[in-house]
């Protein structure tokens, strides 16, 4: 089993692994997380394939200050005053994305905005900082199971999979931060967490509540997500020549004559096909296609949320 406890040599190799676009689990006050670089592609593909989730949410990135907060997320007054508040611990903001803050797409499913938290356990502090990268964390376990509050609970569901697993103790708080969406003019609470809702409002205010009921249940159904602005056609090996053709797999016909074409994965590699997907929806995104057209894709492992997500771009 790979648990280590958190001694300076272990907490220098999780960071060279997390570096190297490997999964590291850690402890955080809230629940242990499954970490990857979140400005890789690759590695934040890794969790959705560790976690085996048959959608992707997007993510929240860690960071050890608020200076890194203000490089990857536009900063507004509330959200400096929850920041100052609240910062470390138990709460995530999602804020509109810097343009040039290097995230990967995947980590935020292709949205403008990006979840930031910043917490307060002292293996996860001391991780960020010699990471030196933002780390993609949802909580680690894998899809349908429990939240984790102790590094048995990790152990018990990931092997191989992750470089190492930082133990931490039994976490404190026990649930989940709480997301406050700041991109609206309105506060919007996404989901209840370590900090509460009045603690919130003493500090800036009204905040609105998401509407659908189940989404505090599942955390995952979120109201907005990202769909391209053309058309989306699936599962289809031609296209028109006013039209954007995403491959997948070695077929060199396929999408032959498109005004565009690019390429999920020319090895039909899953993983790498789900680094691809949002960067190449958006590079592919343009009014001067009728449409995008996309390949069929298979419907296992990393497959299902690939899939997944183009059947909802495709229904708009
Ligand atoms: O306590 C926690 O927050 C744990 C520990 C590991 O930090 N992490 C966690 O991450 O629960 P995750 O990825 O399972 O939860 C992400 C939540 C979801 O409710 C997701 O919908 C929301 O944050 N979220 C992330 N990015 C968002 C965005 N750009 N816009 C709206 N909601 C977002
Ligand atoms: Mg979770």
């Amino acid at each position: 089993m790979n648990l280590r406890l958190p001694d300076a040599a272990a907490l220098a190799e999780a960071a060279a692994a997390l570096r190297a676009g490997q999964l590291v689990v850690f402890p955080t006050e809230t629940v242990y997380g499954l970490g990857a670089d979140a400005t890789s592609d690759r590695a934040v593909a890794a969790i959705y394939a560790a976690k085996g989730r048959p959608s992707f949410n997007p993510l929240i990135v860690h960071v050890p200050t608020l200076e890194v907060v203000a490089r990857l997320g536009v900063l507004t007054l509330a959200a400096e005053e929850l920041a100052v508040a609240f910062w470390p611990g138990p709460l995530t903001l999602v804020l509109n994305k810097q343009p040039k803050s290097g995230l990967s797409e995947l980590a935020s499913a292709g949205l403008p905005s990006v979840a930031l938290r910043i917490p307060a356990h002292p293996v996860a502090q001391a991780l960020l900082v010699a990471a030196g990268v933002p780390v993609a964390a949802p909580s680690a376990n894998k899809s349908g199971r429990l939240s984790p509050t102790t590094p048995k609970h990790v152990a018990d569901q990931f092997g191989s999979e992750v470089a190492m697993i930082l133990t931490g103790g039994k976490t404190t708080v026990g649930v989940e931060s709480t997301v406050l969406d700041l991109t609206e003019d309105v506060p919007v609470l996404l989901r209840h967490g370590g900090i509460t809702r009045e603690e919130i409002e003493a500090l800036i205010g009204p905040v609105a509540l998401v509407e659908k009921p189940n989404v505090l249940k599942s955390p995952g159904l979120l109201p907005k997500h990202y769909a391209p602005s053309i058309p989306l056609r699936m599962n289809s090996f031609t296209a028109g020549p006013d039209e954007a053709y995403l491959a997948f797999g070695p077929d060199t016909f396929a999408g032959r004559g498109a005004k565009a074409c690019l390429n999920l994965s020319a090895e039909g590699d899953l993983t790498e096909a789900a680094a691809n997907l949002f960067a190449m929806l958006h590079e592919l995104d343009r009014a001067e296609h009728t449409a995008i057209v996309v390949a069929p894709v298979p419907e296992i492992g990393l497959g299902l949320a690939i899939n997944d997500r183009l059947r909802r771009a495709a229904a708009l």
